[in-house]
């Protein structure tokens, strides 16, 4: 934070007011510094940069001024010691594991995740010997059982993509605490602004700023933030490393995005408690999840740890007793809904400015068998829906002519 800024500001004032370092043209956006490297001074200067003795801008996959504002801005929001920005959501992901996993490490993560998330676990982490325990995230006895025995670490999301489950941080936090395990909370659905991880006794927090981050659909980013020995120790080594870098331009854009993340989050997570509340007594939809819904079956808990539902509202259409909501008919019968929506655009990305319609069983998820589908509750007549900043009343109409479809 800047030297002369009160210590006391709120996440609101440090989004606009953090991670700024002028130029001498004193501009007030700020600059974007699209450059791959830097001029040394002198040989010598270069020599000491090598060395370690002098910390300067060497190569913009070891950092760029652009990337070092963006980690500032977001670690000020969050309230974490320090952040380290890759160059998308999912190698935010990967460093955040894979920088601390071993041959014969524990990891044990909530069942329901994120497709890509789980396809890096079974396709690498399993092959390279890490150890994967899945657990129901839901159920306390599993956590117990997982957590009874030494972990390397733990990873969840909460609430789950896309079936909305929130998980009990605190909870979990005081068992991985026991199993000695870092603790990583994929907090894309909540949002900095909804939900705050590291308070609630996680060690991380990763983040694909793809989402509501840029929040207009430009660019992918993603984030890692927690203590400074975690985040500048082995993910900072790791990340310039391998190269999983954020580019300047996409680290500018979602610098700019922090400016306005909690305007956004807020009216899109009024919008979707609205339209959560209006679905949810809809006699087309047998259930409109949203974690801040009295519907919602772990209501009291999101209340407790979520100070915005966030911004998606996941439903189940109601076909009536007689029609599998795993076959070709339910997919018939979402496919028509979401092809008659005008306004919610079918896409695969959420928290962006536009609605966006999604069917998780044939796109972000389609890699997971029917039986881990349906065990974490996605079936053919689910769709997520990621609330824009339309007006809310637009958005009610369209879903109720497309709902004549079904
Ligand atoms: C919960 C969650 N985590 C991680 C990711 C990965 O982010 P990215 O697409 O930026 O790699 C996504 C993307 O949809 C996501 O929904």
């Amino acid at each position: 934070m800047s030297a002369d800024l009160p210590d006391s500001l709120r996440p609101d004032t440090l989004a606009v007011h953090t991670g700024i370092h002028r130029s001498e043209a004193n501009e007030m956006s700020e600059g974007m510094f699209l450059t791959q490297g830097y001029a040394y001074d002198s040989a010598e200067q270069a020599r000491d940069a090598f060395a370690g003795d002098i910390d300067i801008y060497m190569y913009s996959r070891y950092a760029n001024p652009t990337v070092t504002a963006f980690q500032e801005r977001l670690a000020a929001i969050e309230g974490a010691e320090s952040c380290f920005a890759t160059s998308t959501g999912m190698s935010a992901v990967f460093v955040a594991l894979g920088s601390i996993l071993g041959s014969g490490d524990r990891l044990v993560a909530a069942k329901a995740l994120f497709g890509s998330t789980l396809q890096t676990f079974a396709n690498f982490f399993d092959k390279w010997g890490i150890v994967i325990d899945y657990v129901d995230g839901n159920d306390p006895a599993e956590w117990e059982r997982a957590l009874s025995t030494p972990a390397k670490a733990v990873y969840i999301e909460s609430p789950t993509n896309p079936m909305q489950d929130v998980l009990d941080i605190p909870a979990i936090a005081r068992l991985c605490k026991q199993a000695g395990a870092l603790f990583i909370v994929d907090n894309v659905f909540a949002t900095a602004i909804g939900q705050k991880p590291l308070e609630l006794g996680a060690d991380a927090v990763v983040y694909s700023a793809t989402k509501h981050i840029d929040g207009q659909g430009r660019v992918l980013g993603g984030a890692i933030l927690g203590s400074a020995d975690y985040v500048e120790g082995p993910v900072k080594l790791m990340v310039r490393n391998m190269g999983a870098t954020i580019s300047p331009f996409n680290a500018w854009v979602l610098l700019k995005g922090l400016e306005t993340l909690a305007v956004r989050v807020r009216h899109q997570a009024a919008s979707a408690l609205e339209l959560a509340t209006w679905l949810d007594a809809h006699p087309k939809i047998r259930v409109a999840r949203y974690p801040l819904h009295p519907s919602h079956p772990q209501h009291d808990l999101a209340v407790s740890q979520m100070s915005l539902g966030g911004t998606l509202v996941t439903l189940d259409l109601d076909l009536g007793p007689d029609v599998d909501v795993a076959g070709p008919e339910a997919q018939a019968a979402a496919f028509r809904f979401m092809n008659a929506l005008r306004l919610f655009t079918c896409s695969n990305n959420l928290g962006d400015a536009k609605s966006i319609s999604t069917h998780p069983a044939t796109t972000t998820h389609n890699k997971m068998s029917p039986e881990g589908r349906a065990e974490v509750g996605i079936s053919e007549t689910t769709v997520r829906l990621s609330i824009g900043l339309e007006d809310v009343e637009d958005l009610k109409e369209d879903l109720e002519r497309a709902l004549a479809h079904v």
